[in-house]
């Protein structure tokens, strides 16, 4: 069994980016991100928090706007108006779950697309499934990166997603669909998971139940993505597979943490080193 660490491949990009920014910078281009925070989802407000630790350290300029629960949605769409006008920002993300009232979709489809550095905006979205360039969710983004740098090609292979949300599952699917996996989405209504996960010769399940892909449920052999982030009682931090005993089964294993959560900060940064990029062979 392999770890396939997410740690050390994510400071390696994370240094990249530091290059580019440097690069950029003698171009007179800093780039920006700026981040939208609703409510006080602990959470939310953790993840937020590494995101611009993450951006200041690459020395990407970064602002978050932090608005309380009770916000209504016209006042989020100026935020990201005033955003979508400032030549200093790069990239807006909108940190996901928002409270009830919110339209999540008209807020994603509001945003510019050539800033949309979380990939959620239906435009990039459609150029992602149809497998043009296009702004790719940085979760499974970091999940591609991490199987090319251990010289996994996901051709041919039997892929099982376990979860369908649009931040994770779907892109998932569809990126490795565009490396010519046979793809299975699996998701609270799917009948039989094991049927699926047992056919799988890699597995990237990501739905927040700890244990949920126990040992009997996997082949000798296969490739395990974990992108469940769960705090046990004892506030331990676990993904979605029985690791413990699952690891002795598989041929590469992503460890939790330090398997995908450092990756999807680093590709959120490569994202906005993108759009700063686009900015200058546009102009
Ligand atoms: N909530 C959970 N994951 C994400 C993410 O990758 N981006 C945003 N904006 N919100 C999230």
């Amino acid at each position: 069994m392999t770890l396939l660490d997410g740690k050390s491949l994510a400071e390696k990009i994370r240094n990249n980016v530091k290059l580019d920014v440097e690069e950029l910078q003698k171009q007179h281009i800093t780039p920006g991100l700026a981040v939208v925070l609703v409510g006080n989802d602990a959470a939310s407000a953790a993840y937020v928090n590494m995101k611009s630790k993450a951006c200041k350290e690459a020395g990407i300029y970064s602002v978050v706007h932090e608005m309380p629960e009770t916000i209504s949605q016209e006042n989020i769409l100026d935020i990201i108006a005033m955003m979508n006008r400032n030549p200093n920002i790069h990239g807006i993300l909108v940190q996901l779950p928002l409270p009830n009232h919110i339209d999540t979709t008209a807020i994603l489809e509001a945003i510019d697309p050539t800033k949309d550095v979380d990939g959620f905006h239906p435009y990039n979205v459609g150029r992602v499934v149809s497998g043009l360039d296009g702004y790719i969710p940085a979760t499974p983004y970091g999940v591609m990166k991490l199987l090319e740098e251990y010289n996994i090609d996901p051709k041919g292979l039997n892929a099982c997603i376990v979860g369908a949300s649009n931040i994770v599952g779907k892109p998932m699917a569809t990126l490795l669909l565009n490396a010519n996996a046979t793809v299975d989405i699996c998701h609270i209504y799917t009948k039989d998971l094991k049927s699926h996960t047992l056919n799988a010769d890699i597995i990237c399940v990501g739905v927040g139940v700890p244990n949920l892909i126990k040992e009997d449920m996997v082949k000798e052999g296969a490739i395990i993505i974990d992108i469940g982030i769960n705090r046990t009682e004892s506030g331990k931090l676990v993904g979605d597979v029985d690791y413990e005993n699952v690891c002795q089964k598989t041929s590469f294993i992503t460890p939790v943490p330090g398997g995908v959560g450092p990756m999807t900060i680093a590709m959120l940064l490569v994202n906005t080193i993108k759009s700063a990029k686009n900015k200058i062979t546009k102009a």
